[in-house]
């Protein structure tokens, strides 16, 4: 079987980063992870210029989705394509999903005809997404207690107001539904459940998926 290349997404306060710590520490060499933006050593330098650092919060959508899709282009040339080829699958800690809802839905959707252009150029797309679906107000009280410092958390995103984050999700719907007719699957889990229900629920799930007993 080949190995699968599948993308978690979920917005501000999903929890689907601890979802994945959790996987990596069931799965171990079973499975690569990786995240977005960043993921490569490159890669993780332009996180910290598009999503840490304080002047990103004013840059024009052209800008930040120019630069999720750099990132994406070293993330998918350096780590996602040699693990595959390796016969490791990878799990990635947001993808192209990701830049619909935040940069297409949330922030401009005069970029729609750059981000599907920008997409055929990748070397490899998701063989599915799994979408850790939150209720926005729920989710971004949740980040908020998690990122009360600038150093450690911040995120410029999270500095919006509910109606990004509600756009956001809408983004996310959107975008499954088209990637659905071009042929690639999404699973939802429902977020706003207890956590240790979750967190099973998605266990489950991927193990499935990747055909682990
Ligand atoms: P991260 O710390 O990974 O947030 P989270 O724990 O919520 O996943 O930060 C990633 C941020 O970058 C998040 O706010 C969403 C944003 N983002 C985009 O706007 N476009 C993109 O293409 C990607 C990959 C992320």
């Amino acid at each position: 079987m080949k190995p699968q290349f599948i993308v978690i997404e979920g917005g501000e306060g999903s929890g689907k980063s601890t979802l994945i710590r959790i996987l990596k520490e069931s799965l171990g060499d079973l499975i690569m992870t990786t995240r977005e933006p960043g993921g490569s050593p490159y890669a993780e330098l332009i996180r910290t210029a598009a999503i840490k650092n304080p002047l990103a919060k004013d840059a024009p959508p052209e800008t930040t989705l120019c630069l999720m899709f750099a990132a994406r282009f070293d993330n998918v040339a350096n780590v996602i394509i040699p693990s595959l080829k390796k016969g490791v699958p990878v799990i990635a800690d947001r993808f192209d999903a990701s830049s619909y809802a935040y940069q297409i839905s949330s922030q401009s959707s005069l970029l729609e005809d750059l981000f599907w252009s920008m997409r055929s150029k990748l070397m490899v797309t998701p063989d599915i997404y799994v979408f850790v679906d939150v209720d926005p107000e729920e989710g971004l009280k949740r980040a908020h207690g998690r990122n009360q410092s600038f150093d450690i958390g911040y995120d410029h995103f999270d500095d919006r107001e509910i109606t990004f984050h509600q756009n956001v999700r809408k983004g996310y719907l959107k975008f499954f539904e088209k990637v659905k007719a071009l042929g690639t699957p999404c699973i939802i889990i429902d977020a706003n459940r207890p956590l240790e229900t979750v967190k099973k629920d998605f266990l489950i799930q991927m193990r499935q998926q990747l055909g682990i007993k």
